[in-house]
């Protein structure tokens, strides 16, 4: 890749740096050699009431078998907490940062551990205990960490819903992990506007049972102290209930392989599957990788601007981070309010020296223009980050000249929600960077490319990126549904795990995310299915059929671009079309606003009655020169009028 500009490891980046070149190439080498002996070093950064004596048990054929320190027991609250208060009881474990710029708290690790005790003590007494699942649909509070936390302390299973799903979309994660107890706010902050998370929750509710899920408690923390339904006997204060519990609680000993917590995230078919992660693979991967990836020294304060309702929020600004009993900056609010200088503020004003976002934000935040950032020091950052979605060199160069003032190394960091943490990416004082390339392999990693045949592709080449062999961050199965697991990721090529991105391998063997290859879109760094989004269209009574998806974004990355197929009668409207939008809204969330809705009398379909979403695609990206062959269509004409009717004319 001599056309791209090669930005070199400075000797700042090395100079204190954990993991330099050569400890990469040697640590990495062991790592695939011998997973056992490395992974079974490793295994022991974090505390075990139990030591584990096998280290891998896993299998990628057949049933698809995922097991690592199997006979180990531990307990991720204890690890994330206790382990640590010894030598740094007094030191900051969360700074929060209200979404209003005067309101922030800091909370000592030993204060966190009274917090997640009385969490726990309240949990318990409201009947939680092990492998109970206990939905959590919060705002950017430390509460939503002491609630995360005290579900592991008991063992039970947490259901992170990010707070900006609908209720319909809550109601459909309640009922599918049958879990009878949802750990609510009054109302979230964001950008000034209140969001009704317990309004919400209570419409969910009363969905969910009507799906057969009868929700028996709400523990509500008060966070604006705006009004909200009450139901007397189900509904508690938090406050009030931890008012009347101790601030101690002992931690379950937990087997490796306990579930930790389900995430529900969107594939390409059918509803939200539940990734179930586990105990002790997970916090030892989250961990690893949070130090080694950012480059963790003890004492750095370390902000991931993403919400704890995403993966993201779960590896790095809860798990890993204080699992190596760092210092985590929490943040309720948005990039552009009250100004959009504020994440650089934030910086600022708590001496953040790690800062990892996403692209959107990026992009969002270059377009309206440098003075927001050239106006702040920024002198306390040391390593900058991205996750989410793919970076486009401008906004990476961006990133590094403006923010980063060219002194400052990126990772950008490829994962999902599946992998647990992050499994391709440079380290700071070892990997020379590539705007735009995720660039290598984490330790124990390895990435395969292979061709649609799934026909193993060597050296610099295009294709889907698979993964060949575990590593002990990954998902274990979908909860309650261990065929989906295995047919969705285990299936396509046999043998490996299909990660369903398109990625790229340069002659240096840097690996450059292309993005997804199946029907996922990735939105705002929001992925979503857009089977989701059409049933949403299609469950309003005015639409036939619904084709959906992704079309490049200036700011967004991909947008949504809906086909809709109206009732026979029924006459195509302005009204409709924001009727529409706002029923999708409804359905899944603002997330899935769509931001294009094309009428059309029919779809282009295979005489199998197989929508060719190539084509819908190509229009929606104002392409149509380059539609391909039609001539397998049932019914070529139709195309016309979706070229004559594109809503994306450039
Ligand atoms: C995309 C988020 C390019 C990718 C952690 C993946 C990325 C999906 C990157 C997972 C990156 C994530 N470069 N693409 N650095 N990071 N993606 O489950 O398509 O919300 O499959 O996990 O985001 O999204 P998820």
């Amino acid at each position: 890749m001599s056309d791209v500009h090669v930005h070199r490891v400075q000797p700042a980046w090395k100079k204190n740096a954990l993991i330099d070149n050569d400890t990469y190439l040697k640590w990495y080498a062991d790592s695939v050699k011998n997973p056992d002996k490395f992974w079974g070093k490793h295994g022991k950064r974090i505390d075990w009431f139990k030591p584990f004596t096998k280290v891998k048990n896993t299998s990628f054929n057949g049933k698809v078998s995922i097991k690592w320190f199997e006979d180990g027991l531990t307990n991720v609250s204890y690890n994330c907490i206790d382990r640590h208060l010894k030598k740094r009881g007094d030191q900051t474990a969360i700074i929060w940062e209200g979404d209003n710029p005067y309101d922030d708290r800091k909370v000592t690790y030993n204060e966190l551990y009274a917090h997640v005790c009385r969490f726990a003590n309240v949990l318990k007494k409201h009947g939680v205990k092990k492998g109970d699942r206990v939905t959590i649909y919060m705002p950017m509070i430390p509460e939503t960490a002491y609630a995360m936390l005290a579900c592991t302390r008991l063992g039970a299973i947490h259901s992170v819903v990010f707070g900006g799903f609908s209720p319909d979309a809550l109601a459909g994660r309640i009922d599918d992990c049958k879990s009878t107890i949802v750990v609510t706010a009054d109302e979230g902050l964001r950008g000034g506007k209140p969001i009704p998370l317990k309004d919400n929750t209570d419409k969910a509710i009363d969905i969910a049972a009507k799906a057969g899920t009868k929700v028996e408690k709400v523990v509500v923390v008060r966070r604006t102290g705006g009004k909200t339904g009450w139901v007397p006997g189900r509904d508690v204060w938090y406050h009030e209930e931890a008012a009347t519990v101790k601030a101690e609680c002992k931690p379950e000993k937990m087997k490796a392989e306990d579930p930790l917590f389900i995430l529900y995230t969107s594939g390409s078919t059918g509803k939200p599957k539940g990734v179930l992660h586990t105990t002790a693979g997970y916090l030892v991967y989250a961990s690893m990788t949070h130090q080694y990836v950012f480059d963790y020294h003890d004492g750095d304060i370390y902000w991931c601007t993403a919400d704890v309702g995403w993966v993201t929020g779960h590896s790095y600004i809860v798990y890993g981070p204080l699992a190596n009993g760092a210092t985590t900056l929490m943040f309720e609010g948005v990039p552009n309010y009250p100004s959009q200088s504020r994440f650089w503020e934030v910086i600022d004003k708590h001496k953040v020296n790690t800062f990892y976002t996403a692209p959107t934000a990026l992009r969002a935040l270059m377009g309206a223009g440098d003075g927001h950032v050239k106006k702040t020091s920024r002198k306390s950052l040391r390593v900058l980050g991205t996750v989410g979605e793919p970076i486009n060199p401008e906004a990476w160069e961006w990133y590094f000249n403006v923010v980063g003032n060219a002194k400052l190394p990126i990772v950008d960091t490829w994962w999902q929600t599946e992998t647990g943490g992050i499994l391709i990416t440079p380290l700071p004082g070892a990997t020379d960077l590539k705007a735009g390339s995720a660039t290598r392999p984490f330790f124990g990693v390895k990435p395969q490319l292979v061709d649609g045949e799934g026909k193993v592709l060597e050296g610099p080449a295009d294709g889907n990126l698979c993964i060949t062999d575990s590593w002990p961050g990954m998902m274990r199965t979908v909860y309650g549904d261990h065929d989906r697991f295995v047919q969705t990721y285990f299936s396509t090529y046999k043998g490996k795990y299909f990660t369903g991105d398109g990625c790229r391998r340069d002659a240096d063997g840097y690996y450059w995310i292309t993005g997804r290859v199946d029907d996922v879109i990735n939105v705002s760094g929001h992925r979503m299915g857009t089977a989701e989004v059409e049933s949403a269209l299609v469950s309003h009574d005015k639409v036939s059929e619904a084709a959906v998806v992704g079309y490049p974004h200036d700011i967004k990355g991909q947008g949504i671009y809906c086909y809709v197929t109206l009732m026979a009668g029924t006459a195509s409207s302005e009204e409709l079309r924001k009727e529409l939008v706002s029923h999708v809204r409804k359905e899944i969330g603002a997330i899935a606003t769509p931001d294009k809705i094309q009428f059309a009398p029919g779809l282009p379909k295979t005489r199998s009655g197989k929508i060719m979403r190539r084509i819908l695609r190509k229009i929606a990206e104002d392409d149509f020169g380059a539609l391909g062959d039609t001539s397998t269509l049932a019914d070529p004409a139709v195309v016309d009028d979706l070229v004559a009717n594109r809503q994306n004319k450039k």
